[in-house]
């Protein structure tokens, strides 16, 4: 069988909330797109026109879920095909056969619109405390870094860096062996536990308390964590956006099941994206460092520890054999 890519899978291109409807340019996997809403469902078609390659995210949706070309007008249905050209009479409209911009499956899930370039090979990754009712879900930030998406998702995997660069956030100094995770693998999945005690600035738990942290990196760009603590469980789930080599977006959720009393609950909200402020910043500039800019899917290009970079080390393997070399 043929290596599959990364076009083989789901990729989310923006917020609907931010999306609206569109038009609106994005980028994945250097290709440029156009998406917007056509009154009926969401879609993606190659942002550039097949008249004079004029971005078709500088036009407007018509009225019936059509886009029109801001340069001659050109107007294209939802499928890509141009049916409808103004400087050719009404009634006696003469279409190109080649008159036709590539469309590509969308879907939305968790507020997010997604696209497959070409055949998904793989789900939409799951994220169940998104819908579950007793959970209450914020968006805790969105980013864009001019990073790799398999840098970004590799640092969320790294438990290595987190005293030392999120010292009382994540971690404190005086504890900085990692111990071996126990690791399960299904084909797109890893999964692995552990457990940490609580920071002096604490976010998620008193101070000292013992808190458990499950996680599950679903290929090739999201991950998910739930925490158990005294006071519930909370979720974070985050996703990334593969724009370029050296570019991704990514969004961070957080789902909860316990509730403060208000106006509590709204400050907590806005403690959880401020500390997520604080921390993402800190890794923003690890990460935009790194070179080479893609993950380097060749073992033998870096150095690795066999026990504390056992989850990037499957991560690394899987998405080589997933997903092919570009991009990562
Ligand atoms: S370039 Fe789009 S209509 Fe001419
Ligand atoms: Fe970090």
């Amino acid at each position: 069988m043929m290596t599959p890519s990364l076009r083989n899978y789901w990729h989310p291109v923006g917020r609907i909330e931010d999306i609206g409807t569109g038009p609106v340019g994005t980028t994945l996997l250097d290709q440029k797109l156009v998406v917007y809403h056509d009154g009926d469902r969401y879609v993606a078609l190659r942002d550039l026109c097949s008249h004079r390659g004029t971005r078709l995210s500088l036009g407007t949706v018509t009225a019936g879920g059509e886009i029109r070309c801001p340069y001659h007008g050109w107007t294209y249905e939802s499928g890509g095909r141009c049916v409808y050209i103004p400087a050719q009479p009404k009634d006696h409209q003469r279409i190109p056969s080649a008159a036709v911009v590539p469309s590509y499956r969308v879907e939305e899930r968790y507020g997010l619109v997604w696209v497959a370039l070409d055949d998904p090979i793989a789900p939409i990754p799951a994220y169940p405390e998104f819908d579950a009712a007793e959970m209450r879900t914020i968006l805790a930030g969105h980013w864009t870094w001019a990073a790799s998406a398999g840098r970004f998702l590799e640092n969320n995997i790294d438990t290595a860096h987190l005293p030392i660069v999120h010292p009382g956030l994540l971690g404190d100094l005086d504890h900085t062996e990692v111990e071996a995770p126990q690791l399960r693998a299904t084909e797109h999945e890893l999964y692995y536990a552990a457990s940490r005690r609580e920071t002096e600035q604490a976010h998620y738990d008193e101070p000292g308390a013992l808190i458990t942290r499950e996680t599950w990196v679903v290929l090739p760009f999201s991950w998910r964590m739930r925490i158990s603590t005294s006071r519930g469980t909370m979720a974070l789930f985050t996703v990334a956006q593969p724009i370029s080599d050296r570019s991704c977006s990514h969004w961070l959720y957080c789902s909860r099941d316990y509730r403060l009393a208000p106006p509590d609950d709204l400050a907590y909200d806005a403690e959880i994206r401020e500390v997520n402020a604080v921390i993402l910043e800190q890794d923003r500039v690890m990460v935009e460092s790194q070179e080479p800019e893609a993950l380097p899917l060749d073992l033998t290009e870096e150095v690795h520890l066999r026990v504390a970079d056992a989850a990037c080390l499957e991560y690394r393997r899987r998405l080589k054999r997933l997903a092919g070399t570009a991009y990562a």
